[in-house]
């Protein structure tokens, strides 16, 4: 995850973090340890499987819960890959994530625009008449940003990565 920088020695925390891929990327790019907190059991196994294969079981703390009720030490990175379209309360979520996150906070969100928030309507529309109880959500990036900005870290970097979604890095500002 090229916005992370240079991640050697540092702890990371991936929020909703599924199978684990980019913390095992971060791994392998030099950071110390990670930790993942997953709402979801459901990654478990296939994550075993790649924490196996890569050979870093030490360094990987698996947690399954939701993050904004879990009790989780402060790391160095923090990141969100595709998770605030997840969750409805973004104040919550992004707040409780900015103020664990002592060097960056990494976040990729669906764009705030037309074309995205129709479609997401659209698949709530068809979670609804499946019977689903899961939602997704465009939230505001202003929003986003003031939840990151209430917990003492700046907007670093901003980029659109594809039409549906961008990513931005919030860093810590020295006190
Ligand atoms: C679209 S998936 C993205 C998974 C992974 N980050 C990736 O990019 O492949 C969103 C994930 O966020 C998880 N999630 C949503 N809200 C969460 C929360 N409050 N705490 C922990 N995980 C959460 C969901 O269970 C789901 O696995």
């Amino acid at each position: 995850m090229e916005l992370a920088g240079d991640v050697r020695g540092a702890t990371v925390l991936d929020i909703g973090g599924g199978i684990g891929s980019i913390e095992l990327e971060l791994l392998a790019a030099g950071a110390e340890r990670a930790t993942n907190v997953e709402l979801s059991g459901g990654y478990e196994d296939a994550a075993a499987e790649l924490i196996a294969e890569r050979g870093v079981g030490g360094r990987i703390d698996r947690r399954v819960g939701d993050f904004v009720a879990a009790e989780v030490e402060p790391h160095d990175v923090v990141v969100m890959h595709r998770v605030v379209c997840c969750y409805p309360d973004v104040d919550m979520l992004v707040g409780k994530a900015a103020e664990h996150a002592t060097r960056v906070l990494l976040l990729t969100y669906p764009r705030d625009r037309r074309v995205v928030r129709l479609g997401l309507r659209a698949i709530n529309l068809w979670l609804r008449f499946s019977g689903c109880g899961f939602r997704t959500y465009v939230h505001p990036v202003g929003r986003i940003t003031a939840a990151a900005e209430a917990h003492g870290l700046r907007l670093e970097r901003h980029e659109a990565g594809s039409r549906v979604w961008e990513s931005a890095a919030y860093r810590r500002m020295p006190v």
